[in-house]
């Protein structure tokens, strides 16, 4: 693999992702890089560098984060280390597949973007899915309750929905340390109410 290109997909990433800190960061980011490449170790049929470069770039056209048109920023940047059209329309590609919301129930069509999706996907549960989620819904003005009910609506169901075994494996302790978190939650909120008056 070209480390060069790597390490500077990793810098232009990083000086993106500057002054973000609601989990959604580039510390995310290299979490979703370093699954990404465990789970590629167990599908021997896919593109490595290809898995790599798709999970540095997966947000760095977030349309939350950034206002690019056609994945710009990730466009720009591998056009500008020289990396082939066809393989750049690939990469793009992939990271299209990943996203949650646009693609709910769509499974990504390549390898490669099933096992990027899996790697983000597995950052949105377990003890980092939990630290996530209230540091998102703390800077966005969200109580505590709106941010347990994201674990019902959403969290609760990614385990199901993981395109590939090693990340249906690493997703079953994820998925058990949630559901023993949410109800320890309940336990204490209930312990918290004033007691009935009869
Ligand atoms: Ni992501």
């Amino acid at each position: 693999m070209d480390d060069k290109l790597i390490s500077d997909a990793i810098a232009y990433m990083q000086d993106l992702f500057r002054g973000n800190a609601d989990g959604h960061d580039a510390a995310h980011t290299l979490r979703v890089w370093r699954t990404a490449l465990l789970l590629a170790r167990s599908e021997p049929g896919c593109d490595v560098q290809l898995v790599a470069l798709a999970a540095l770039l997966h947000d760095v056209d977030d349309h939350k984060l950034f206002r690019t048109e056609d994945q710009a920023n990730a466009r720009a940047f591998l056009e500008s280390r020289g990396v082939p059209p066809e393989r750049i329309a690939r990469i793009c590609e992939a990271i299209a597949s990943v996203s949650f919301s646009r693609n709910r129930g769509r499974r990504p069509a390549t390898l490669e973007g099933q096992i990027v999706q899996d790697a983000d996907r597995l950052d949105a549960i377990g003890a980092i899915g939990i630290a996530r989620t209230f540091a998102y819904g703390g800077r966005h003005g969200r109580d505590l309750e709106s941010s347990i009910a994201h674990f019902h609506e959403k969290l609760l169901l990614l385990r199901d929905e993981m395109n590939t075994p090693a990340a249906r494996a690493l997703a079953e302790e994820r998925h058990a340390f949630m559901t023993q978190f949410l109800a320890q939650y309940e336990k204490e909120s209930a312990a918290d109410r004033p007691p009935l008056c009869r």
